[in-house]
C-alpha cells in the first residue's frame, strides 16, 4: 500500500512509519518536516498536499493540536484554534481525501483518552476528541462504498509523560499505539474507535 502519514515527525508519526515502512510505501507530511508540507488548519494546504502526494491507499493523521488550559483561562481564540486545528483539520482531511484515496482505501484519524476520561484543563481537547470520534462514525456510514474511516484513541503515551517528567507506570508505549494504526489500515474495519491504552 501507499500510505500518507500526517504528523510524520511527531512521537507517534515516527513510530508508525518505523512499523509500516518495511511492508508499505510510506510518505510523511507535516508543517515543518522534510517531506510533504501541510498545515491542517488550512484547507487549501490540505488540497495542495493531496495533489503533491499522488495516488494513495491510506492516510493516517497523527497531527493537529488543541489547547490545554483551565476552563476559566480558555479564550475564544483558544477554542477557535483547537477546532480549526485538530478537529476541522482532520474533518477536512477526510472531505478533501475522498477523491484522492483509491477506492477501498482507508483514513485513520486520532482522538485521545480525554474524549472519555476528562481532566481539569482538558475541556477544549475533550471537545475536539469527542468531535473527531462522532464525525468519523457518521462519515464511515456515508463513505462505506468508497473509504474506510476509523479513529485511534491513544491513552497517555509513556514517552510523552517521561518527557514531561511525569510517572509513566500506567501509560502505553508509542510502539503499542502504532499497532492500533496498523490494525485500522490493514484490517477491514470502518466506523471504529480503536483504543490504544495500557
Ligand atoms: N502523546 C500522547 O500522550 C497522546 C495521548 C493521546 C492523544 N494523543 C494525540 O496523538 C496525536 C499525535 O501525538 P504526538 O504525541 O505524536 O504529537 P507530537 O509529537 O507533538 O507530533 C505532532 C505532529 O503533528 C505535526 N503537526 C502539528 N500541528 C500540525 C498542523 N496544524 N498541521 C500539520 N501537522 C501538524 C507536527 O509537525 P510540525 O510541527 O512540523 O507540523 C508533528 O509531526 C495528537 O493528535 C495528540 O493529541 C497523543
Amino acid at each position: 500500500m501507499r500510505i500518507l502519514v500526517v504528523g510524520a515527525t511527531g512521537l507517534l508519526g515516527k513510530e508508525i512509519i518505523q512499523l509500516m515502512s518495511p511492508k508499505h510505501e510510506v510518505i510523511g507530511a507535516s508543517r515543518n518536516g522534510p517531506a510533504l508540507k501541510v498545515d491542517l488548519s488550512d484547507q487549501g494546504s490540505i488540497v495542495a498536499m493531496y495533489n503533491d502526494a499522488g495516488p494513495l491507499d491510506a492516510v493516517i493523521c497523527v497531527g493537529g493540536t488543541a489547547k490545554f488550559a483551565p476552563l476559566d483561562e480558555l479564550q475564544d481564540s483558544d477554542f477557535d484554534f483547537s477546532l480549526a486545528n485538530k478537529l476541522m483539520g482532520q474533518v477536512n482531511l477526510v472531505r478533501c481525501g475522498t477523491q484522492k484515496i483509491n477506492p477501498g482505501g482507508s483514513i485513520t484519524l486520532t482522538s485521545g483518552t480525554l474524549a472519555q476520561h476528562p481532566m481539569p484543563g482538558g475541556a477544549a481537547i475533550s471537545l475536539v476528541n469527542a468531535g473527531v470520534e462522532a464525525f468519523a462514525r457518521a462519515a464511515a456510514l456515508e463513505l462505506r462504498d468508497m473509504l474506510r474511516v476509523n479513529v485511534v484513541s491513544p491513552g497517555w503515551v509513556a514517552e510523552s509523560l517521561q518527557m514531561m517528567g511525569r510517572d509513566a507506570t500506567d501509560a502505553v508505549r508509542a510502539s503499542v499505539v502504532a499497532q492500533a494504526y496498523r490494525k485500522c489500515v490493514e484490517e477491514n474495519i470502518s466506523g471504529q474507535v480503536v483504543t490504544a491504552a495500557r
